[in-house]
């Protein structure tokens, strides 16, 4: 606790590698207000005209919106019968041509706009997916009409993107200087196609808010503790991290964490590896590991609270599948059984377990969620010695590919 509270100083006083990068901390206050109206405006007109919106970004320029979009909504939403919200399909974030050519088969003769994401503005695989809707808005719209459906969200002045919105005369929006790719969910970045699938974006950042000022009024705040059990137990020994919940819901929110966790702490060769797993339906593959597997682990489960009441087991008087013992109680409350098994047993086999519970599932406790795990991430980066807002080692792959590709 000692080291966490150190770096949460780091932290707050910006005094540590990459504090120009860590303007989210603050975020959930003072984000322009004009650019969340706007960001609301344009979700409204995007529902408006089309049935699908597609959000072209990789990493951080796409993982928080379909966390939140699947957690708040469900992974289900795509399709969802008489919805009145578009559809969101997420491109650039492979470099699959079979992809490509799938997607734009799901958008059919469907009305599209298009969310190109980047703050950079030349990331390679969003920058050939967008190349290739811009020529199919323009083939199905012109080009005036392609204009009204294409949103950029990038940088407020550099970078190709800004310039090629510039010339083309599309609307944008601005991804601030002092927050990085995998911190930008409660940015334009997330906040546009999120508001689009119709989530109160304004409850998402009140929830951060919340968050944000729990952890400025106490030193020993939930994420700092958090920050500190998980540096403990990697200083013990506990080498990867395995993130775990109960909720289909959450798995993209499980990838968005790996992301923040993976690429702020993994260098200078050290870094817990974050991993995740989606419970029960990993207790039948990962639950061996866990269970018997090397012991250099440790979990975190993650718990919201589920709605009162819900699918209930009926009673059947053949009773031929023995499962009356189950009659009366609710799908969750089965799950709930399971967790607390799990927990018991992965804890019993030598996996130290902690638990963050999160409150009622709902766009307020998510904003709270993704904010206390930025935070702690900020906090855990600078204990670990590195710089948690730089990604370096991203570049190793590009400069190969580049080469292959000959890229002048
Ligand atoms: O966290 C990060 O900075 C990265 O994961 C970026 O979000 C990702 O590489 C995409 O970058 P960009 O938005 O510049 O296209």
């Amino acid at each position: 606790l000692p080291q966490a509270l150190a770096a949460q100083k780091t932290l707050r006083e910006k005094t540590g590698p990459g504090s120009e990068f860590t303007d989210w901390v603050t975020l959930p206050g003072d984000y322009d207000k004009d650019e969340i109206r706007r960001v609301k405006e344009a979700a409204a007109r995007i529902a408006g005209r089309s049935e699908v919106l597609v959000v072209i970004g990789i990493g951080g320029s796409y993982l928080g919106s379909r966390a939140v979009i699947d957690f708040l909504l469900s992974p289900y939403y795509n399709g969802t019968p008489g919805k009145t919200t578009p559809d969101i399909l997420f491109a650039g974030n492979n470099l699959s041509g079979d992809a490509l050519q799938k997607l734009t088969e799901r958008i059919g003769e469907r009305d599209f706009s298009v969310n190109i994401i980047s703050k950079s503005g030349g990331t390679t695989e969003p920058a050939v997916a967008f190349r290739y809707f811009r020529a199919l808005a323009e083939k199905r719209y012109g080009k005036d009409g392609a204009r009204q459906r294409i949103v950029a969200t990038t940088d407020k002045a550099r970078g190709i993107l800004k310039t090629l919105s510039n010339a083309e005369g599309y609307e944008t929006f601005v991804i601030p200087d002092g927050v990085g790719g995998r911190y930008s969910v409660l940015t334009p970045v997330g906040l546009l196609p999120i508001a689009a699938a119709g989530i109160d974006i304004d409850a998402l950042l009140r929830g951060a808010a919340a968050m944000m000022d729990s952890c400025a009024n106490a030193p020993d705040n939930a994420a700092v503790r958090y920050a500190a059990a998980r540096n403990a137990l990697y200083q013990s020994g506990k080498k990867t991290e395995v993130l775990a919940s109960f909720d289909p819901d959450f798995v993209y929110m499980g990838e968005w964490w790996k992301q923040l966790y993976g690429e702020s702490e993994g260098k200078e060769l050290k870094g817990i590896f974050p991993a995740a797993v989606s419970y029960t339906a990993d207790l039948h593959s990962m639950g061996q590991y866990m269970q018997q597997g090397e012991r250099t682990l440790f979990e975190t489960f993650v718990r919201t609270d589920m709605p009162a009441g819900g699918l209930a087991v009926e009673n059947d008087t053949a009773n031929a599948d023995g499962l009356n013992f189950l009659a009366g109680k609710t799908v969750d409350e089965i799950n709930d059984a399971a967790y607390q098994g799990t927990k018991k047993a992965h804890t019993d086999g030598g996996v130290p377990c902690l638990v963050i519970e999160a409150g009622p599932k709902n766009a307020g406790t998510l904003g709270q969620l993704i904010y206390f795990f930025e935070y702690a991430c900020g906090v855990s980066g600078y204990m670990l010695g590195v710089n948690p807002f730089d990604q370096p080692g991203v570049e190793a792959y590009k400069k190969n590919m580049f080469t292959l590709l000959g890229k002048p």
